[in-house]
């Protein structure tokens, strides 16, 4: 049986937060909708997060309470107790703290520096333990930060090592703006995949340098088998100057398929949720996959 590859879509949000032009509830959900006919089984639909700092993510507690239900894992980002607190309210399954090993990010980001970023997780993840409630947190800037550049792997470690003590369920390592390369990428993930282990560890990676592929191989030759991907590469950061999207679903799916991974995505399907995502934004490219697969089709069964 061919090995399982995750992927969460988190077009939603990390692709959504940062386009020109802001989505009406009824059509983030409509997005979340086209995905979960995709068959992909995570998606990241919003963020609980000041709407002065982020107007794209507002109203996600009316996007939660419109999803289809069924087994399809939902989540959203949140920076702080209070954002903790209205995912609560909202009944998120899991709840993304974020934090970035770069101080400079941080202030950007959260408006407090990485200890004060940390202290924040730890009360938070002290909560949802009370609460029963799932919590998992962003590795931000992994690889590289816009302000402070190369981020040693030491620095990383450790505040993985410390969320994971603090309660966090899974930490997904984030390269916020697509600074990594595939050998950084490999020798981060073999270090903490030796230390943590494969089953609490996703990448995240931005497409900024058109590496995200390659770093996405990178990582599932040490071992990472959960991925976060944007559906048609859509997004970028805004606190983050420079990053483009993240890789994009499609590819990655078609990437890892022709591998022999097993993602249980509907390409297809998937396709259309990418149409509608350049529909719907005006501005995201669409990955590869599509022009692919409609010169090759017949030759492509294994994918579609
Ligand atoms: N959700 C909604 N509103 C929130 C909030 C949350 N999680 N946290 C704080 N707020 C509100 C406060 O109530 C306050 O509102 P008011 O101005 O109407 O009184 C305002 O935001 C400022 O609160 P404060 O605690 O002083 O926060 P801040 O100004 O230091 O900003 C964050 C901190 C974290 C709230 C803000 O920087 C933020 O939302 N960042 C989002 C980052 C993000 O999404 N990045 C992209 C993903 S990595
Ligand atoms: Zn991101």
């Amino acid at each position: 049986m061919s090995q399982k590859i995750v992927i969460n879509d988190v077009g939603p949000r990390d692709g959504l937060q940062n386009q020109p032009k802001i989505l009406s509830v009824e059509q983030r959900l409509q997005l979340c909708k086209a995905l979960v006919d995709a068959n992909v089984c995570a998606i990241e639909v919003g963020a609980f997060v000041s709407p002065k700092a982020v107007p794209a993510m507002a109203n996600t507690a009316e996007v939660m309470q419109g999803l289809p239900k069924g087994n399809t894992l939902y989540s959203a980002l949140i920076p702080n107790m209070r954002g903790y607190q209205l995912a609560l309210d909202a009944q998120v399954p899991l709840m993304s703290l974020v934090v970035a090993v770069s101080d400079m990010m941080n202030e950007k980001n959260i408006n407090m520096n990485t200890e004060q970023a940390l202290v924040v997780c730890e009360d938070v993840l002290r909560q949802a333990n009370q609460d029963g409630a799932n919590v998992q947190a962003y590795v931000a800037t992994a690889w590289g930060c816009p302000f402070e550049g190369d981020i040693a792997i030491a620095a990383v470690k450790a505040v993985t090592e410390r969320l994971l003590k603090a309660g966090a369920s899974h930490i997904v390592l984030a390269d916020t703006i697509g600074a990594a390369n595939p050998l950084a990428v490999e020798q981060l993930c073999t270090e903490l995949v030796n230390s943590v282990g494969a089953e609490r560890l996703s990448c995240h990676f931005h497409d900024t340098r058109a590496m995200g592929l390659a770093n996405a191989y990178a990582a599932s030759r040490a071992g990472i088998r959960q991925f976060d991907a944007s559906i048609a590469g859509l997004g970028g950061c805004p606190f983050a100057p420079g990053a483009s999207g993240n890789v994009a679903t499609e590819d990655l799916v078609m990437m890892f398929e022709q591998m022999g991974f097993d993602t249980g995505i509907n390409m297809q399907a998937l396709l259309k949720a990418a149409d509608l995502a350049i529909a719907l934004t005006g501005t995201a490219k669409g990955g590869r996959a599509k022009n692919w697969i409609e010169t090759y089709n017949k030759k492509l069964t294994a994918v579609s």
